[in-house]
């Protein structure tokens, strides 16, 4: 098969599935992976070559390269590490091991898989490695401290990696969505409902409530996301363009924010930040 490989992780739904089909439409072999083995099944049954990975732990992201690795005797064009999730909360209501449990999602999962897929590109002499980053990688957001760190350290050894990996032809690049229309809310509202006692936050009760109605409960938020094909779009720029950009804005509100950040100080921008919450 001389079609371009790749593997993404978090294809249950959302962007990873989109990009998934996109992909697949475009001619790509597209490894299509999920961490439940119904949704591997389920993408199976779509002409996927699925497999099963959970970037929480190490043996199943060996187990996937293995397989992998196997099926392509030793080649991988691109990587889109895209799983991932959001938890919210105050950070004086978050415990260390929550920060820790995003981290290995967000932060961890992915570090890895990059340090599998390395050996593989530097190989066969070239590669693309592809983080989905947020806009709350690059501007923060109050409530949203962990998810926040988390994607700020992704951004942080991405840039590294990118520095670190010049002159090889593996090239890395970040997206920043904006919002955009998939299950991450309510997928956020499952965890903090679990994660954070804010019937007992006695500084954030007011906080709280209002990030329930506004962030998780109104559709007025999501006026303003896309849909994942945005992000499919800088995807594909950043697989197929010669020249690579090191980061891909996605939506108006990532690129003013983005924008933002650059030009204000910052009590400009917490000012602006906090009112637009
Ligand atoms: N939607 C937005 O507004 C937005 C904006 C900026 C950035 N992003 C980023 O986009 C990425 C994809 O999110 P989405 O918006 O498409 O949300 P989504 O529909 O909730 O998709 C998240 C995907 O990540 C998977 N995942 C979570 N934990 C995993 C683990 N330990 N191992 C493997 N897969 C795991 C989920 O699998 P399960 O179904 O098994 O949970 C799901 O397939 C995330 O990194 C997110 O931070 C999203």
């Amino acid at each position: 098969m001389n079609s371009k490989s790749i593997l993404i992780t978090g294809c249950s739904s959302g962007i990873g599935l989109c990009s998934a089909h996109a992909l697949k439409q475009k001619g790509y072999r597209v490894f299509a992976t999920a961490r439940k083995e119904e949704d591997v099944k389920k993408l199976q049954s779509q002409g996927f070559e699925s497999i099963l990975l959970d970037v929480n732990h190490s043996a199943s992201i060996k187990h996937a390269i293995k397989q992998i690795v196997e099926l392509t005797d030793g080649t991988l064009d691109a990587l889109f590490n895209n799983a991932g999730y959001m938890q919210t909360g105050a950070i004086e209501d978050i415990t260390r091991d929550i920060e820790r449990a995003q981290f290995e999602t967000n932060v961890f999962g992915p570090m890895e898989l990059i340090r599998l897929v390395l050996p593989i590109m530097r190989k066969q002499g070239y590669g693309r490695i592809i983080q989905n980053s947020s806009i709350l990688g690059i501007i923060t957001l109050p409530f949203y401290g962990a998810y926040n760190a988390s994607k700020f350290a992704l951004e942080g050894f991405s840039n590294t990696l990118r520095q670190e990996l010049w002159g090889t032809n593996i090239h890395v690049s970040i997206i920043n969505p904006g919002p955009i229309k998939t299950h991450l809310r309510e997928t956020a509202f499952q965890i903090y409902q679990k994660t954070i006692d804010h019937q007992k936050s006695h500084l954030f009760t007011k906080e709280y409530k209002k990030m329930e109605q506004i962030y998780f409960a109104s559709e007025e938020k999501t006026k303003l996301a896309q849909k994942p094909d945005a992000v499919v779009k800088k995807l594909i720029h950043a697989l197929e363009s010669s020249r690579p950009r090191a980061h891909y804005y996605v939506g108006y509100p990532a690129i003013l924010l983005a924008f933002l950040r650059r030009i204000l100080p910052d009590c400009a921008l917490d000012w602006m930040l906090r009112k637009a919450r």
